[in-house]
This record gives structure tokens, sequence and C-alpha cells, in this order.
């Protein structure tokens, strides 16, 4: 089970030694924790408020909330898009904040993001869209394609390949959006609202398949608004308003 920290009792630091050591297995994170996060925005709104979860290896979480309430700044405070004003944001033994550059890097490699919108290239085609990245970082073309089939066939895409964007359904594009976050097998997953725009045929689909990744043994992170779907699986649930965390 997640554990929502309500106090921190002795601030632990983390040592950026930590986040270089090599003997770190790259194929898990450990655990993703927020220590006392306060995001304030610089135009002064306050999205998250003293905030501690503990989210460890393994696990499926549900982060629910109103539209406002903090949703995708807490994940954006986990891949490094934002960063905490005060508190600290540890992702594996990391501390998010001191990351810059090729750290910040390796640890964005580690972590696959799935968004409301899908942000797929509509010029190219579903294969290229998810092997897109993997080309990116280095990835020889044997093992794209070692990689490309298997991952299409877990989305229940593999005839969708030579497809582009504009003639998939909704629930299609989402699918590829998920395969170009996993087709690294990354040991954490965070999906920002990734049923928001589907119906729920299609969002079940998208739950499915994240439940899968997790039973395979990725830590997977969902935010959503949609009470009818959380309740329909049992997975721990920690509700966001105006900033403070809670668990259900
Ligand atoms: N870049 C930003 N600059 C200023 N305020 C922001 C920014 N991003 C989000 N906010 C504000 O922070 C609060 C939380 O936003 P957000 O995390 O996007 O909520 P949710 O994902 O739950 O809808 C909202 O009041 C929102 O308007
Ligand atoms: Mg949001």
């Amino acid at each position: 089970m997640p554990v929502l920290t309500t106090q921190v009792k002795t601030k632990k630091s983390v040592h950026k030694e930590d986040c270089e050591s090599q003997q770190h297995d790259r194929n898990t994170i450990a655990k993703v924790q927020l220590q006392s996060v306060t995001k304030t925005y610089t135009n002064g709104t306050h999205a998250l408020l003293n905030a501690n979860l503990e989210v460890k290896k393994g696990e499926f979480l549900f982060i629910t909330g109103p539209s406002g309430s903090g949703k995708s700044t807490l994940l954006k405070l986990l891949y490094g898009q934002e960063l905490a004003t005060q508190g600290e944001v540890i992702v594996d033994e990391c501390n998010v904040a001191d990351l810059r550059g090729d750290r910040l890097s390796l640890l964005r490699r580690r972590i696959g993001i799935v968004f409301q919108d899908y942000k797929l290239i509509t010029q190219r085609t579903v294969a290229e869209n998810v092997t897109f990245v993997l080309q990116a970082q280095g990835y020889t073309r044997k093992e794209i394609q070692r990689r490309l089939e298997p991952t299409l066939k877990l989305v229940g895409l593999l005839s969708k390949a030579d497809c582009f964007p504009d003639q998939l359904s909704g629930g299609e594009q989402q699918r590829v959006s998920i395969a170009r976050a996993i087709v690294g097998t990354p040991p954490l997953l965070l999906a920002d609202e990734p049923t928001g725009n589907l119906d729920p045929d299609n969002s079940w689909q998208v739950i499915q398949i994240l439940q899968k990744l997790n039973s395979f043994g990725a830590t997977v992170i969902v935010t959503t608004h949609d009470e009818q779907l959380v309740r329909r699986c049992n997975h721990p649930v920690v509700q966001v308003r105006n900033g403070q965390l809670s668990r259900k």
C-alpha cells in the first residue's frame, strides 16, 4: 500500500552521491516520495501544500481530485518538469531538484509518461511514433525492432503499425501513446488523466493495459477524476484537494 506520510519526523537528506551510484538497478525504481512538498507557481498559485506521499516499488496508485486540485503538478514534480518550492521530491534514491542535464535525462528515460491528449506526431506512423524516442536514445535498429512488435501487441495495435494517428480512433491513439511510453520498459509509469478523452469502454481498455504493466513489475501512478473507474479497480487512492493529499 502507498503510505501517506503525515509527518516527516527526521528530515533525512538524500545525498547526491546516491543518485550517481553505479550500483542502482536501472530496471527498478525503489520508491517515489514527496516530503513536505509545497509548489507555488510564479504567479502565486499554491498548487501543492505540504504534501507527503510514499509510493513503493511495484504499486499501482490512483490520484484523484477535481480539476485544478494539483494532480498534474504532482506528476510534473516527479519527472522534473517543475521543481518544488519547498520540500523534497525523491524518485528512486534521487532528489529530483539535484538533477540537471544528463542525470535528469537518465532519470526521465526510466519514467514513462502518458498524457490525456496523446501528444503523437501526426506526420509519423504508429511504429515511428513508438520508436522515435528509442532512436533518439541511440538504440540499435535491431533492438528497436525487437521491442516494437511485443509492445504493439500488448496494446492491441500490431495491425495498425503503418497507420498515421489521424487514421486511428481516440482510444487507439491513446494506446499508441502508452506503447511509446513503455517501449523502453521504464520501471515507473506516470499517466496524467489517460482516460480523460475516452468513453468508458476505451477507458477500461487503457486501465487494463496499465494494470498489465503493473503486473510485470512497473510502478504505476494514474491521475483521474473518473470516480467510477477508480471504484471498478481495487487499487489504493490518494485524493488531492486544494493541493493537499489525503488517503481515501
Ligand atoms: N504553469 C502554471 N503557472 C501558474 N499556475 C499553474 C500552472 N500550472 C498549474 N497552475 C495552477 O495550479 C493549480 C493546480 O493545477 P494542476 O496541477 O494542473 O491541477 P489538475 O491537474 O488537478 O487539474 C491550478 O490552480 C492551476 O491553475
Ligand atoms: Mg491535470
